[in-house]
């Protein structure tokens, strides 16, 4: 029967400044010593030898290293003891100085005579978790769950009403919720309130607790500079009701994303904010199809391309003779109902006809779609094979990289081919009815297994 003995009474210790002396200069103190010093504590280390990584410690000076083997007397002004040398014996004497003189030891070598137990512990951004459990392995075991389940948000981490302020604004990636990062899984977690459009991650909000208070702005009923107008009016509005507001984004907050305008908007409200960037589809997207941006001697530099008015359009920025003149990639985004304008344009500036062009639509969803063309006859393909935004558009040799790479995972062994069963926005170089690369050609999704012509009316607007 467990006895009260059994029963420790945790504490966080406050390190900073105070000494910890640590006997011995094995593995036990090798994991223990960088944990105090994260800890701010002052480090005496005693033992003849010490491993390498705790030899560089010492020779930057961040521990005080002595040479030789333990002596009575080493614990003068400690706060507390790590007896971990690799002799019982002289563990057993030293858990019996600093017994004698009322300091905390712990004894690594023998859990039942020592006075102290040292918990599993992790940090999952500023929160501290320490396990005891009598069982080190479960101690362990149940710490990783809690961090990972901290991490990625699936644990409820919420803190005490307006206790973090302000707006987040979280890039969310291009749709698959297993590409939205870990700070942003953390901080909707934290949200009271979420604000989020038609290209952020969706299938995240199901996740959050049923009192969270999600605003779509995809329905807010207004053209578009209106729209936005009241997307910054909402997060100003519930950031100064003291509630933690974080702004879903597609992709990163910062490419083509109005993220910037946000911040602005909040800032000169007076709103404190965090940006977490994200996993764009500028990039992503390409990648989920099997098509790499670059590659080395085929594109040295890729440029990322907003259409969402066209070349000649004389609100656009873009130098599109220039764009046609160079031989890297060109990655546009919402280009799909602009496209015939950007072949013809980049072809009248000398951009050959027949440089290929990948067209990436719901990239890393279920229903993502791809058709592999040329600039002169990717317009008419999009049009006739349905292709509704979002779409990504690639253009460029590196089109060809792709359907090599695909070529070669054809000619693999069943066995030998790629990720059966990875997560769905990987790429997975699995053959079959998958991405064929040639021309007319489908992506990961064949073409016509995806919803593509029957998709949600998607914007092709920032
Ligand atoms: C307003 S921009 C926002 C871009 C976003 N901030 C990013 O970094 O990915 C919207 C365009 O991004 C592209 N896009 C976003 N998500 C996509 C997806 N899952 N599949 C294909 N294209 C996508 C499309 O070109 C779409 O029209």
């Amino acid at each position: 029967m467990a006895t009260a003995d059994d029963r420790p009474y945790l504490l966080g210790l406050r390190l900073a400044g105070r000494r910890v002396v640590v006997a011995g200069g094995g593995a036990v103190a090798t994991r223990r010593v960088p944990a105090l010093l994260d800890a701010g504590a002052d480090v005496f280390l005693v033992s003849p030898e010490v491993t390498g990584s705790l030899e560089d410690v010492a020779l930057a000076g961040k521990i005080q290293w002595a040479r030789r083997p333990y002596a009575a007397g080493d614990l003068g002004d400690a706060w507390l003891v790590c007896a971990c040398t690799s002799d019982p014996a002289v563990n057993a004497a030293i858990t019996a100085e600093a017994e004698a003189q009322r300091i905390w030891c712990v004894r690594a070598d023998d859990a039942a005579l020592s006075p102290v137990w040292t918990p599993a512990s992790g940090v999952a951004g500023d929160v501290r978790v320490g396990v005891l459990s009598g069982d080190p392995r479960h101690s362990a075991g149940i710490r990783d769950a809690i961090i990972s389940g901290l991490r990625t948000g699936t644990l409820g981490a919420r803190r005490g009403r307006g206790h973090r302020p302000g707006v987040a604004l979280v890039g969310g990636g291009p749709g698959d919720p297993g590409l939205l990062t870990v700070r942003g899984r953390q901080l909707l977690a934290e949200a009271d309130v979420v604000v989020t459009d038609r290209l952020a991650p969706r299938s995240v909000l199901d996740e959050l607790p049923p009192d969270v208070q999600v605003i779509d702005v995809a329905k807010i009923p207004y053209g578009r500079s209106v729209a936005q107008e009241h997307i910054n009016a909402a997060l100003i509005e519930h950031a100064k009701a003291g509630r933690f507001v974080v702004r879903l984004k597609g992709g990163d907050p910062y490419v083509f994303g109005r993220g910037s305008e946000e911040v602005i908007a909040c800032l000169r409200a007076g709103i404190p904010v965090t940006v977490v960037p994200g996993v764009t589809s500028a990039v992503a997207v390409p990648a989920a199809a099997g098509v790499p941006v670059t590659h080395r001697g085929v594109a040295q530099e890729f440029s990322v391309v907003s259409v969402h008015v066209p070349p000649g359009d004389e609100r656009s920025t873009v130098n599109w003779p220039a764009l046609a003149a160079t031989r890297g990639t060109l990655v546009l985004l919402m280009a799909v109902e602009r496209l015939a304008a950007v072949a013809e344009t980049l072809i009248r500036h000398g951009r050959s006809g027949h440089t290929p062009v990948s067209v990436i639509a719901d990239g890393t969803l279920p229903t993502q779609r791809t058709i592999v063309a040329t600039l002169d006859t990717v317009a008419p393909r999009v049009f006739t094979e349905g292709i509704r935004p979002p779409a990504v558009v690639v253009i460029g040799e590196v089109v060809n990289v792709a359907a090599e790479i695909a070529q070669l995972v054809r000619g693999m062994q069943p066995g030998m081919r790629g990720s059966a069963g990875a997560h769905s926005a990987d790429t997975h170089y699995s053959g079959g009815p998958g991405y064929s690369g040639a021309p007319s050609a489908a992506g990961p999704h064949p073409a016509g297994s995806g919803p593509a012509g029957r998709a949600a009316p998607g914007t092709d607007r920032p």
